[in-house]
Formats: C-alpha cells, sequence, structure tokens
C-alpha cells in the first residue's frame, strides 16, 4: 500500500556524534549567571532583551514557542515526535521527562535517551531530579545534544507532577516551614545549577496550587522567589491545582477545576517574565483564543495526542491531525500545505523501519511505533477496522511497511489522501478566554521583607 518515498528524513536520524557538528548558542543567557539576586533588578526591558523576542527567534531559525506540545511521559517519545514533526514544522516539541540520575547513570549509553533527528528542532528536554550534583552533571551531558531549552521538572514530590506541587505540600504541613524554605530554596538552586550547566533558556512547568494551597499569592511567591534565586524567565503554567490525596494523575488532569485567570494574573503581575499557558486547551481556536487574550504562549497535551474525549469545561472530540494540522497555518500563518496522512505515512513508515530493534532486545517494536499513530483517524470512516487489522498484524508483522499493508486497506483512500479542511475545526474552546480579565485576582504585591525572612 504504502509507496516508497524519497527517504532523506531517515538518513538524517543521527547521534550525537553528527549533532555535535551543530551549534545553537542563539539564547546565551551568560549575562544572567553570577549574582543571581541581581537579576530581579534588572530593567524590565533590559531583561526583555535577553527572552525569547520574536526577532531573535525568527533570525535563529526557529518561532518563537506560540504553540508546543507538551511533555508527556510514555507518550511524547522519539517516535512521536517524529510523527508530529511531519505534521508541523513549528510547534515545539518537548520530551518526556527524563530523570537527571538516568542520563547521569547511562553516560555511556546516552543516544538511546537523548539522540534526536534535527527535524525536531525546536526541541525542549524536560529533566527531572532532586540532587543537585547530578542535575549538573545531566545538564552538562544533555549539552552535547544541543535541545533548544531545558525545563526543570523535580522528583522532590510524593506524587505529583511539578516542584510547585511539592513545595506546597511542605507547605501545608504545620511547622514545615524550614522544609518549605529548602524546597524553595531547592528549586531556585535548581534552576541556577542547570542555567549554569547551559547556555540555552531555562524554564520551569509547575501548577498553581496543591489542595488547599491554592489561593494566587502563593503561586506568585513561588514564581517570585524562584524567577529572584535563578535566571529562570519563562515558567509553563498548568492552569490547574493537583490534588494530592486518592486521586489518580489521570483524574488530576481533569478534576480540579481550570483557572485561567491565574495565568493572566501571572502576565498582569510579572511583566518581566514569559508564561506559557496549559490545560484543557484542544484545538488551535483555543490556542489562537488564548494568545488573542495576551498568552505568551500555549501548550497542548493530549489533543495533541490522541482523541480527546472529555478536557473540562469542554468536552470536544478531536484528533492529533486536527490539532497539529492547523498549527503551521493557523497559529504561525506559515503557507497552507496540503499534506495528507498518506504522504505523512510514507515518511513515517521509512523512520519506523529504519529504528526497529534499534535499542535492543527487539525494541522498539511494530507496537511502540504503532502508539503515536493510533489517534490519527480518529472519527473517519475505517477508524475501527484499522484498529481491530492492526491488533492482528502486532504478531505477524516484521516491519512498519508490512504493518501498513496489513492494516491500511481498511481506510479508504479518499481518508488517507484527503489534505486537512481548509479550515480548522471549530471546538468552541475560543470562549474559555473572553471575559476572564473581569476576573483576574488582586494584584500581587511582592512581599519581599515576609519572604526574604521566610526563605532567608
Ligand atoms: C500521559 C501523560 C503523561 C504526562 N507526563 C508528564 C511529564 O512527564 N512531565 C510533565 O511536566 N507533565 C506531564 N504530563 C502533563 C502534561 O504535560 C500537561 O501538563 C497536562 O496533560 C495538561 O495539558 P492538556 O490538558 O493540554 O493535556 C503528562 C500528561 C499525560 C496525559
Amino acid at each position: 500500500m504504502m509507496k516508497s518515498a524519497g527517504y532523506s528524513f531517515v538518513s538524517s536520524f543521527i547521534t550525537v556524534n553528527a549533532i555535535t557538528l551543530k551549534q545553537h548558542n542563539r539564547f546565551s543567557l551568560n549575562g544572567f549567571r553570577g549574582n543571581l539576586a541581581k537579576s530581579r533588578k534588572l530593567s524590565a526591558g533590559a531583561q526583555r532583551s535577553q527572552l525569547y523576542t520574536e526577532a531573535t527567534m525568527v533570525a535563529g531559525k526557529y518561532y518563537p514557542p506560540w504553540f508546543s506540545v507538551a511533555p508527556m511521559m510514555d507518550w511524547t517519545d522519539h517516535h512521536y515526535r517524529t510523527l508530529a514533526r511531519l505534521i508541523t514544522k513549528h510547534a515545539w516539541l518537548y520530551t518526556e521527562m527524563l530523570a537527571a540520575e538516568t542520563i547521569v547513570y547511562q553516560e555511556d549509553n546516552l543516544d538511546r535517551f537523548l539522540a534526536f533527528s534535527p527535524e525536531q528542532h525546536p526541541i525542549v528536554l524536560q529533566i527531572g531530579g532532586n540532587n543537585l550534583e547530578n542535575l549538573a552533571k545531566a545538564t552538562k551531558l544533555a549539552n552535547a545534544y544541543h535541545y533548544d531549552e531545558i525545563n526543570f521538572k523535580s522528583l522532590w514530590m510524593p506524587k505529583s507532577e511539578s516542584s510547585w506541587t511539592w513545595l506546597l505540600w511542605c507547605a501545608s504541613n504545620a511547622g514545615s516551614k524550614d522544609i518549605c524554605s529548602m524546597t524553595l530554596k531547592f528549586v531556585g538552586e535548581a534552576m541556577s545549577v542547570i542555567a549554569a550547566n547551559t547556555n540555552v533558556p531555562v524554564t520551569v512547568k509547575c501548577r498553581i496550587g496543591v489542595d488547599n494551597h491554592d489561593s494566587y499569592n502563593e503561586l506568585c511567591d513561588f514564581i517570585y522567589k524562584v524567577s529572584s534565586l535563578s535566571p529562570t524567565r519563562h515558567f509553563i503554567i498548568h492552569s490547574r491545582k493537583a490534588l494530592l490525596n486518592g486521586v489518580s494523575p489521570r483524574d488530576n488532569r481533569t478534576i480540579p477545576p481550570l483557572k485561567y485567570e491565574y495565568y493572566y494574573a501571572l502576565l498582569r503581575d510579572f511583566p518581566d517574565l514569559q508564561f506559557t499557558i496549559n490545560g484543557g486547551i484542544n484545538s488551535v481556536e483555543g490556542v489562537n483564543a488564548a494568545r488573542r487574550a495576551g498568552a505568551h504562549g500555549v501548550m497542548v497535551g493530549r489533543a495533541a495526542y490522541n482523541k480527546v474525549l472529555e478536557l473540562r469545561p469542554f468536552c470536544v472530540l478531536n484528533s492529533p491531525w486536527n490539532t497539529l494540522g492547523y498549527v503551521d497555518s493557523a497559529v504561525y500563518g506559515a503557507a497552507y500545505t496540503y499534506i495528507t496522512r498518506h504522504q505523512v505515512l510514507e515518511q513515517y513508515e521509512a523512520y519506523a523501519d529504519s529504528v526497529l530493534g534499534t535499542y535492543g532486545n527487539g525494541r522498539p517494536n511494530i507496537r511502540d511505533l504503532v502508539k503515536p499513530l493510533l489517534g490519527l483517524f480518529y472519527s473517519e470512516p475505517g477508524n475501527g477496522l484499522w484498529k481491530r487489522k492492526a491488533d492482528a498484524a502486532f504478531q505477524s508483522c516484521k516491519t512498519m511497511k508490512s504493518f501498513f499493508k496489513e492494516t491500511l486497506v481498511a481506510i479508504p483512500d479518499s481518508v488517507l489522501d484527503a489534505p486537512l479542511a481548509a479550515e480548522a475545526p471549530a471546538s468552541g474552546s475560543g470562549d474559555a478566554f473572553a471575559n476572564l480579565h473581569d476576573l483576574l485576582p488582586q494584584p500581587y504585591t511582592a512581599r519581599d521583607r515576609e519572604l526574604q525572612e521566610l526563605y532567608a
């Protein structure tokens, strides 16, 4: 079924030895190192000049991170990112979270964890860890691969997703002033250590609170402290709090209500910082609406991976094809390309067959490589049959070529060869940002003195 394509794409999957030839020093933050406390005292104008300005980004080849695909464990692996990049050239792609310890202990096997094909730029490595020494070493080791940004996620927490969560968990324990202060200091120090060992921007991804520690002021204290202690100038805000007790990570992504008003208040109260909004945005319509309301950047998770069954407050059915397919034209204003699923799959087939079994022990196998494709035909004729055929083909097919031959007969040519519709499907999520400015919390008044006392 699949015709052979021009496979230059595959030959460009290279390892660190080749990648190190490239230099990406576009966002040097050297000017911010040294006395970190001073960094907050720089004029807003001076700081802004170090940020992701459109001019710098475009001159440096990549467009700004107006749209990014969220880090998702077991989902945003190399295979998924390969597929995503075939569909969108401009979206920023985040890796799955990689523990600093993994990088340090696998020093002789780093390509397995860190190598990526150059097409995946702009790409962000998300690192996690609770040991400053390992974070420093891991960052240094990752430098050889030339990620465009390092994003930090702390593992210093009981069962949650962000350093912020742990921080607030500490704060929730009576008499936990010391732990809290230690943790705040740790996140600031972690960011300093990471920044000191790389010359690409460093960013933090966090939630807006945890349990009943969900006031806007507490969130601001965190942002204020981390940006004071480190050169961090860009925060990715997952706009719902985390519930610690008895709520699964999955439910934690749907049950806590979205509070986009906190995000927009951060834009007002920290004009010298950059913020990306994340959580529950499930279409390019929603992305553009968030940006029209002032968001610097928008990060989309589940809707860029699989069909979206339920994302509160909206229940929208969408697919990665519809989400990613419109990013370049509808978000970045690039010329519309008449790309079809057939073309994407031709190139993906070449990639998949070139990496099958290369990690050892038969991995990645066909199932690993098909996983990112499972939402591609969502709600299209033939999707159900295709999935049933796929189940059987996982057992019998040894190559992606044979897998496609076996299964794609289920999908009509009219689906395979249809370009994206001229306009992205409406989702209704644009309304989410319409009246937010009336809901913003009271402005944050930096509590310098109290914070200094608490966290000295
Ligand atoms: C399967 C899965 C794995 C995730 N893994 C991570 C992770 O490794 N690091 C992280 O910061 N967030 C992780 N997240 C959270 C997402 O990055 C994102 O913040 C969350 O899904 C909300 O965005 P969305 O509503 O657009 O999906 C994960 C989410 C999912 C669904």
